[in-house]
């Protein structure tokens, strides 16, 4: 029987000696797994294997059926690791596959935590990081050392939104015996399916679109099959756990993944497109529009587009960005993404760079567009564009 996307996001996880016939899986919250015996306990130590209950680090079948369902999600995956947020499954994927000594390429669009993990924790490591320009695709081949190990990549920017040519960097990766590891946070599994395009880690911030409603931390790893048993090893080792409460609600969002992506994507759509025609707006940086310099790879590789994006006013300062932004009445001010409400958020992405400069019109925003209607957005834009730069 065929299943698409859709269906496996209703589907995906929900074994029936999981969930007992009931259809979500229960709270399962555990520390202590009781043995009849001496000998049953002792048993458990050869057995490490998933879906078995040993210890509460270990799991059980709420952290299961979630893992489960975001691995299904991903053709060609083994299995799925969850951390405590995204960024700590950035952390724990890197911390995996680099040793002291090694050498990583970064994209220069990365996640500025992943950055200052980069120039911190891995550096004191003595792992040494090279950031390169996202856009430059098969080139990476230049900046290939004998000590380099993983490309890590995270498309589009989740800043400025730069589109990277995932399969010819992989292709590049494989030829030199690299590994590839890719925050896919924007798109979900359901916009743009890494494993299948030969990526060898898949790492999302469960925290945005999987948990949708912005009261959920947490970040999965999905793997492809020669990584699965590393991934599992080490996150064993680091002692890497999320709680059943938060897993039953990060797979409550999943079930709903489809819907809500859809209407993030039309709503930013339209707000994009409106945008776009403002005179105090310089340029709009969506994947989907066709003027944005990345449009082509995001057409060829993404079945869609998510709800953020950044634009760049023309001309005016900070400040009255930060009156632009404080006057807006439906987009609240904050970091994070991916729930069902509206966020606008002041973005100096000049701070977060070293491979590659800058340059901008004016200062920029970055949107995060929810599930409002999206007259009221544009409407309320508008009354703050109105007056831009000078009230
Ligand atoms: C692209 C991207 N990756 C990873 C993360 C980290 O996720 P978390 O906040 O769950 O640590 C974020 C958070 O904003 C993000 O925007």
């Amino acid at each position: 029987m065929s299943k698409r996307l859709p269906t496996k996001i209703t589907t995906a996880g929900r074994r029936k000696e999981w969930t007992q016939g009931i259809v979500n899986p229960a709270v399962w919250r555990a520390s202590t797994t009781l043995y009849d015996t001496v000998a049953d306990l002792e048993a458990g130590w050869a057995v490490n294997e998933d879906g078995k209950l040993f210890y509460g680090r270990r799991g059980t079948p709420t952290q299961w059926a979630l893992a489960e369902a975001l691995t299904e999600l991903e053709p060609g995956a083994a299995g799925t690791l969850l951390f405590p947020s995204g960024l700590a499954a950035i952390s724990h994927a890197l911390l995996a596959v680099l040793h002291p000594g090694d050498h990583l390429l970064m994209t220069d669009a990365a996640y500025d935590p992943t950055r200052n993990l980069c120039n911190g924790l891995l550096k004191r490591m003595g792992i040494a990081t090279t950031f390169y320009d996202p856009q430059i695709g098969a080139g990476i081949e230049s900046l290939i050392t004998p000590q380099t190990r993983a490309i890590f990549m995270e498309s589009p920017g989740s800043l400025t939104f730069e589109v990277q040519d995932v399969p010819a960097i992989v292709a590049v990766a494989k030829a030199h015996g690299l590994l590839t590891l890719i925050d896919n946070t924007w798109a979900t599994s359901l916009f743009f399916q890494p494993i299948a395009l030969g990526v060898d880690l898949s790492i999302v911030a469960c925290t945005k679109y999987i948990v949708g409603h912005s009261d959920v931390m947490m970040g999965a790893v999905t793997c492809a099959p020669h990584m699965y048993s590393q991934l599992r090893l080490s996150s064993q080792q680091l002692g890497a756990f999320v709680g059943a409460d938060d897993c039953y609600l990060a797979l409550r969002g999943l079930r709903t993944l489809d819907v809500r992506l859809q209407r993030h994507q039309e709503n930013a759509l339209a707000v994009a497109h409106w945008l776009a025609d403002q005179p105090q707006v310089a340029r709009v940086l969506h994947p989907a529009l066709p003027s944005h310099p990345g449009h082509a790879l995001w057409a060829r590789d993404f079945n869609g587009a998510s709800g953020l994006f950044s634009f760049v006013l023309k001309g005016g300062d900070r400040a009255a960005r930060a009156q632009l932004i404080d006057g807006l009445a439906h987009f609240g001010i904050g970091y994070s993404w991916g729930g069902y409400e509206s966020l606008a958020l002041p973005i100096d992405p000049d701070r977060f760079r070293s491979a590659t400069t800058w340059r901008a019109e004016g200062p920029a925003v970055r949107l995060q567009i929810g599930l409002e209607d999206p007259q009221d957005l544009i409407a309320d834009l508008a009354a703050g564009l109105a007056y831009y730069p000078a009230r």
